[in-house]
């Protein structure tokens, strides 16, 4: 079994799962029972200032959107930070983290955007024997409208500024949680990088409406007949998640800037996928709310059997497909592919077929007994066909060999790589050397 043992700015723990604040990691009970099925570490639900707690809607909090097996998709809520008393969490935290001392323990915060609600919270929190915190400039609901949570997260001078009285104040390691609600996610990453944080993690939630009741008229959830907009998660937003892991990733100036990654991971595969885009370890909400803490053994016997069967450590696996993150202009245009059906698994269906006639190139015939075949001559190798085939590895794309002669273009396929800064028919193309 590989060695899955997980250091994350000096943090270790004996994976790269860790819970990600949430419900999951709200209280003693859940935290105790998520190490116990093995997570490597949690970020404690986000605490706020001492005093009265938050309050949160006595109705539904949650919306969801399914695939048609009714397999949750994507989740939506309108929870704020913890609703607990800070003592409270903060007892507790310590206890966790005394029996548990080989998992991380990362506190998330969220207080006022002043000096010294920061300075008051962050030695309570060292006093517990945390191993870091987590600023959430996050969330984008109720508590943004306090000017918390994603309100500084959009505002780089903000976060650099929060960042800055955060180091000043604490020793312990400082992870900035990022925001998805922004047009360029690497400018807060790089104000995080200049107030001195030692990591980002990303994604926060994404603002959404789910649904909308079309008997009341109101977004779901619906609290007495009104909705407010929540943050998405869950399977669904990994893409954008994965997307902003890659951009921050590959920057030049922000390269060697450790990202915990976040943002519908619900299987192994799903980490993996985040590690290899540069993210130092993973963090998780929504798996664990519709599967229970359990999955996280998934997540562990699948990586390592991965890593075995790649014979690769955990470490040659961070970071290992950002050098392919590249911009569409640099894609290599002699690179020429056909869609290809294989007809022992085809079932006839006919969606392929379908989508191609009526959407894209015309490339797929249809029989009168209905087989379905590929038209070299038509095919511009799109991959829809490949998207909509409920028949995995059914169709499959394949490389054309260089020197052969395309069908649908009649040019033989180059074997040099040429992109579009060179291509004849961009105006602004520079000489090829
Ligand atoms: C019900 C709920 C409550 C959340 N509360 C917090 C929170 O208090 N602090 C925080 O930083 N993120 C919070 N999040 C966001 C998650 O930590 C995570 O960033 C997001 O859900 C994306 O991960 P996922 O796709 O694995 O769920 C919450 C998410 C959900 C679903
Ligand atoms: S790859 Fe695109 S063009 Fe080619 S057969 Fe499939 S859908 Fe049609
Ligand atoms: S979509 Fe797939 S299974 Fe359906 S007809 Fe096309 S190739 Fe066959």
């Amino acid at each position: 079994m590989a060695d899955l043992t997980s250091d994350f700015l000096g943090i270790k723990s004996p994976n790269p799962f860790w819970l990600a604040s949430a419900p999951p990691t709200d209280k003693e009970y859940n935290v105790r029972r998520a190490f116990e099925a093995g997570w490597g570490g949690v970020v404690w639900k986000t605490l706020g200032e001492a005093g009265p707690p938050v309050v949160n809607v006595n109705g539904p909090r949650y919306g969801a959107i399914y695939g048609a097996d009714r397999r949750l998709l994507g989740l939506n809520n309108i929870e704020l930070i913890t609703d607990r008393p800070l003592e409270v969490n903060l007892q507790e935290i310590k206890a966790v983290k005394r029996d548990y001392p080989d998992r991380a323990m990362v506190v998330s915060l969220m207080v006022p955007c002043e000096e010294d609600p920061w300075k008051r919270i962050l030695p309570l929190v060292e006093d517990t024997g945390a191993d870091g915190v987590e600023l959430n400039f996050g969330c984008p609901h109720g508590m943004s409208e306090r000017g918390m949570g994603s309100a500084v997260g959009q505002v780089p001078e903000y976060i650099e500024m929060v960042t800055r009285w955060v180091k000043k104040h604490t020793r312990m390691p400082v992870i900035v949680k990022l925001t998805p609600n922004i047009t360029d996610v690497r400018k807060p990453a790089q104000a995080a990088k200049d107030g001195g944080a030692d990591a980002v993690s990303l994604i926060n939630t994404i603002n959404s409406i789910t649904s909308v009741d079309l008997d009341l008229f109101s977004p779901e959830p619906t609290i007495d007949g009104k909705g407010a907009h929540g943050g998405y998660c869950g399977p669904a937003v990994k893409p954008i998640a994965l997307n902003m892991v890659a951009e921050i990733a590959r920057d030049p100036d922000l390269r060697g800037l450790p990202i915990s990654g976040i943002g519908g991971v619900t299987t192994w595969k799903d980490a993996a996928e985040f590690l290899a885009l540069g993210a130092g370890n993973v963090q998780v909400c929504t798996a664990a709310m519709t599967y229970g803490f359990k999955i996280v053994q998934e997540m562990i016997s699948g990586l390592s059997d991965y890593l075995d069967e790649k014979q690769i450590g955990l470490d040659d696996l961070v970071g290992r497909a950002v050098p392919n993150v590249t911009d569409w202009q640099y894609l290599n245009l002699n690179y020429v592919s056909k869609a290809v059906i294989n007809q022992d698994l085809c079932i006839s269906c006919g969606r392929c077929y379908a989508a191609c006639e009526d959407t894209s190139h015309q490339a797929i015939s249809m029989s009168d007994d209905r087989v379905f075949e590929v038209i070299d001559e038509e095919c511009v190798a799109c991959n829809l066909c490949v998207n909509v085939c409920p028949v995995e590895d059914c169709i499959t794309m394949e490389a054309m060999d260089p020197g052969t002669v395309d069908p649908r273009t009649k040019k033989v396929v180059e074997p040099e790589y040429a992109n579009w800064t060179t291509h004849p028919n961009n105006p602004s193309a520079t000489a090829a050397e």
